[in-house]
């Protein structure tokens, strides 16, 4: 089939057929489609959109590209969790070796930081030892000896979204619904899950900024995952200010141990335990939330999921009880008496980035030690000169990360209306 046919299709509105994604997609991978061309289509698919057939026949065409995780018959399910970014999200540290307690396996394929977003490879390299590039079949021997794993992709998982992420990074076409949908969706269903838990961010510190786009995105992957028989959920949650209170690489390791420990903070807990009774619901390891909540919870008060934790950095080459270094701390004070009225996450995750926390260039070599903390939250009242967070960085980049964070936090005479954290189920 002519591929100018196909991309002139799709610019009409048209609606593509199975075929014509499956043509498209395999002749794109084999360099029989030319990057120009993939480009057309990716515009069009921008600006016309994609039904939620076409959304899932086009997860399930790059999911063909490369191999697919298999598991033994009878093990025990085998989920994840995805989450679409945001800034001081460390769930999938804490909630990972919960879950592996629970008689779940958690086949964890993780990212590095995307835009002002942390990555969780990138927190878990400030473990010392702590491999993050793992073959599949040593991905595969820990998941099955430990329970859970969380590393990078590798090569052979999901090669069309590596060719075509790298092309829409530069033709304006990242954010687009359906193409976000089939990124996300192929590689985590290259894991090879019984079961997957979507948290969909919304706010100044996520991806997608507002709730309609949230939910449009949440929806479109639960739908993808129901046409191609893999359970998911999706929970809204809200990203306009940090989740716990430190932001940074070792910073965050340290508080999702602390969390493990039984000393996580409100926000982290409610967020990972919410997306973990999904879970043990879909799987059917829980037939009530109130269940879930129960057995999650019995996880870190026994010490099992801190020990699970271990075990796992153990079984990646990492030594949890390592030292780990925080740059020295100074204070942002307020400028004047007020209620913090709103935060803007997305200039805080900058801030990590200017203090060398994130990459501002792909090959950037990071400072794992710095980043802050924050010392108050929305809607909380403030003193003039009260400290409203602790920055962790060398004198080089700490005064400009202070006037970043000063920036990024709003005071106002007026307490702000806080939403809910969680604001909805999408399933
Ligand atoms: N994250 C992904 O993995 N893919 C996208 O397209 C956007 C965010």
């Amino acid at each position: 089939m002519n591929p100018v046919w196909i991309i002139s299709k799709k610019r009409d509105g048209g609606e593509l057929t199975d075929n014509e994604i499956g043509e498209f997609v395999d002749g794109y991978v084999a360099g029989e489609i030319a990057d120009y061309q993939m480009s057309a289509i990716a515009m069009a698919i921008y600006l016309r959109g994609m039904t939620p057939r076409e959304t899932a026949a086009l997860t399930d065409c790059m999911l063909a590209s490369g191999v697919r995780l298999a598991w033994d018959e009878g093990c025990s399910p085998l989920v994840d969790k995805h989450s679409t970014g945001g800034i001081g999200d460390k769930v999938s540290l804490v909630l990972a070796p919960m879950l592996a307690c629970c008689d779940l396996q958690v086949p964890m394929i993780s990212g590095r930081g995307l835009g002002a977003t942390g990555g969780t490879l990138d927190k878990l390299e400030s473990i010392r030892g702590f491999r993050t590039d793992l073959s599949l079949d040593a991905m595969r021997k820990v998941v099955v000896s430990v329970g859970c794993v969380i590393t990078g992709a590798t090569a052979d998982l999901v090669p069309a979204d590596r060719k075509l992420y790298a092309l829409r990074d530069v033709t304006a076409t990242v954010p687009s619904i359906p193409l976000i949908a089939a990124s996300i969706m192929s590689k985590k269903l290259a894991e090879g899950l019984d079961a997957l838990v979507l948290d969909v961010k919304f706010g100044s510190g996520a991806f997608m900024k507002t709730v309609e786009s949230a939910r449009e995105l949440a929806q479109s992957m639960v739908e993808t995952g129901r046409r191609m028989g893999v359970p998911a959920t999706a929970l809204l949650t809200d990203m306009n200010q940090p989740l716990g209170r430190l932001v940074g690489n070792a910073v965050e390791v340290d508080e999702s141990v602390a969390a493990l420990e039984g000393n996580g903070p409100p926000d982290l807990m409610e967020v990972t335990v919410a997306l973990g009774v999904e879970l043990l619901i879909s799987t059917g390891r829980a037939e009530t939330a109130e269940k879930a909540r129960e057995q999650l919870q019995k996880t870190i008060d026994t010490g099992a999921a801190r020990e699970k934790f271990a075990k796992m950095v153990a079984a990646q080459g990492g030594d949890l009880d390592a030292p780990r270094t925080v740059a020295v701390g100074s204070e942002v004070l307020a400028s004047r008496p007020g209620f913090v009225a709103a935060i803007d996450a997305e200039l805080l995750g900058q801030a990590v980035i200017g203090m060398r926390g994130g990459r501002q260039q792909l090959d950037d070599a990071l400072d794992h030690s710095t980043g802050f903390e924050m010392l108050v939250r929305l809607g909380d009242r403030v003193d003039a000169n009260q400290p409203l967070a602790h920055v962790f960085a060398d004198n080089l980049f700490a005064e400009e990360g202070r006037e970043r964070l000063a920036a990024a936090i709003q005071i106002a005479d007026e307490r702000p209306t806080v939403g809910p954290l969680i604001l909805e189920r999408v399933g």
